[in-house]
């Protein structure tokens, strides 16, 4: 069975009519990615046909337009898709910027529905947050002005429109944002081309091939795994230790990731930057927002040796890794980093997560602030799910570090330790954090990034005074 429509065309135009999530007609051209003219005679024979690995442009965020608009995308499988993108890209340009530096970035929407960037994981205040009271009408335009002032690491930028947040994300909004700095630096991480950025996530296509969304109040979950937007992708890597920057990506699906071969992954890093220190683990378990950090090191296998990212959960291929003969034989394999843990908390606030809409009895509204917290004091926040887990937690203005989780699995994991802004409450669990908001006054959400929880209310709105 072949399905390989050869694509050879070089461009493409289409006057599309279509009707995406109930809107608009959209006109478009989009180049084709270099894309199944790889194929090897064993995948003809096998059935499975893998497409190369889609590895967005890096850009600087000084001085950027990002425009969301709908275009045409190559996903592999032979046939173009109908998407929702920021600048003509699925997922969005990777922003690359250091510690101290300065974001200046026009938002221009070209949706046909209300939008805002949001920057998860980026401390800044509340006017930069791109939180849904500031949502712009299709047409308008933001500014967005802020220096970096936090450490290395790798945070993204997505819509957060309420209500819409689901839609537009699954439609293929989201881009990855790495943030450098000196002591990062000096650990001559791996770069370049083998620094690579992994947005993993699922999706639905309709029956004419079109990124569809059919979610319900307990989510949305995709038949097809989709990494860096290309489906069944392969990625060609030399015997070299490379830089993945896992992001999941998804709406709702929760992925358990490893290697086919049973070989470690190093995990070095997570949400908040470079963890205290690295270490090797043979699965982690990702939730929607989180990231991780990871050297996956090929210099032993010989070439021609092919491996699967894997995730367990839904038993999904995601990635296939095919070694190459180069071989760069130097290559940093462990990290430390400095940290200093929270203590002390001043006040413990409980939070209950209930059904798929509420925050201690409370759907959200865009215009109640629903708390008040002293800033520059060390709190234990207390999640606690009640009912229709999983719940991953979310919260803007600050990073925390996890300190306890209680039922469920009943362990904080090793790729939860350090600075977290996501974490996960699967059913029966109760996780604490201690949280300090010491950078900026003013208000910011917490939600469940289980994208059509939140859409459903499951958010609220508190200040920081
Ligand atoms: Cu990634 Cu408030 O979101
Ligand atoms: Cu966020
Ligand atoms: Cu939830």
């Amino acid at each position: 069975m072949n399905h390989q429509t050869k694509i050879n065309r070089k461009s493409y135009v289409f006057l599309l009519v279509y009707v995406f999530a109930g809107l608009s007609i959209f006109s478009c051209t989009k180049e084709l990615k270099e894309s199944d003219q790889n194929l090897t005679t064993q995948e003809r024979a096998t059935g499975v046909t893998r497409y190369p690995l889609y590895i967005p442009s890096v850009v600087s965020p000084a001085g950027l337009t990002i425009t969301a608009s709908s275009t045409i995308e190559d996903i592999g499988g032979g046939k173009l898709t109908n998407a929702w993108t920021y600048n003509s890209s699925f997922p969005g340009p990777t922003l690359k910027a250091n510690t101290g530096s300065n974001v200046t970035v026009t938002f221009q929407n070209s949706l046909s529905q209300k939008s805002i960037i949001h920057w998860h994981g980026m401390l800044v205040n509340t006017l930069n947050d791109g939180q849904p009271q500031d949502a712009i009408s299709p047409g308008g335009s933001k500014n967005y002005n802020y220096q970096i002032i936090q450490r290395a690491a790798f945070n993204w930028y997505h819509p957060h429109p309420h209500m819409l947040t689901g839609v537009q994300v699954n439609n293929g909004l989201a881009g990855g944002f790495i943030i450098n700095d000196a002591e990062e630096a000096a650990l001559n991480l791996p770069s370049g081309n083998y620094e690579i950025p992994l947005v993993i996530r699922d999706l639905n296509l309709d029956a004419s091939g079109n990124i569809s969304y059919k979610p319900t109040s307990g989510g949305s979950f995709g038949k097809i795994a989709a990494v860096n937007g290309t489906r069944d992708p392969y990625l060609n890597v030399d015997r070299a230790v490379y830089r993945f920057r896992m992001l999941n990506g998804a709406n709702s699906r929760i992925f358990g990731l490893t290697l086919s071969n049973g070989a470690d992954m190093i995990l070095i890093g997570n949400d908040g930057g470079l963890l205290p220190s690295s270490s090797a683990q043979a699965r982690m378990d990702i939730s929607n927002g989180e990231r991780l950090d990871v050297l996956i090191d090929f210099r032993e296998y010989a070439a021609g040796t092919k491996i699967m990212l894997r995730d367990l959960r839904a038993g999904w291929d995601l990635l296939e890794f095919r070694v190459g003969s180069t071989t760069v034989s130097t290559g940093t394999t462990s990290t430390s980093s400095s940290f200093t843990a929270l203590s002390g908390p001043v006040t413990t606030r409980t939070f209950n997560f209930e059904g798929m809409t509420k925050i201690n009895g409370k759907v959200f509204d865009e215009n109640r602030i629903d708390f008040q917290v002293p800033f520059g004091q060390v709190e234990k926040w207390i999640l606690k799910t009640k009912g229709n887990a999983p719940h991953p937690v979310h919260i803007h203005g600050a990073s925390f570090q996890v300190i306890n989780r209680i039922g469920g699995r009943g362990q904080v994991y090793p790729w939860e330790l350090g600075w977290k802004d996501t974490v996960l409450l699967e059913d029966g669990e109760t996780v604490e954090i201690l949280i300090r908001f010491e950078e900026y006054k003013g208000r910011y959400v917490m939600h469940c990034h289980k994208l059509e929880h939140e859409d459903g209310g499951m958010m609220t709105n508190f200040e920081v005074i």
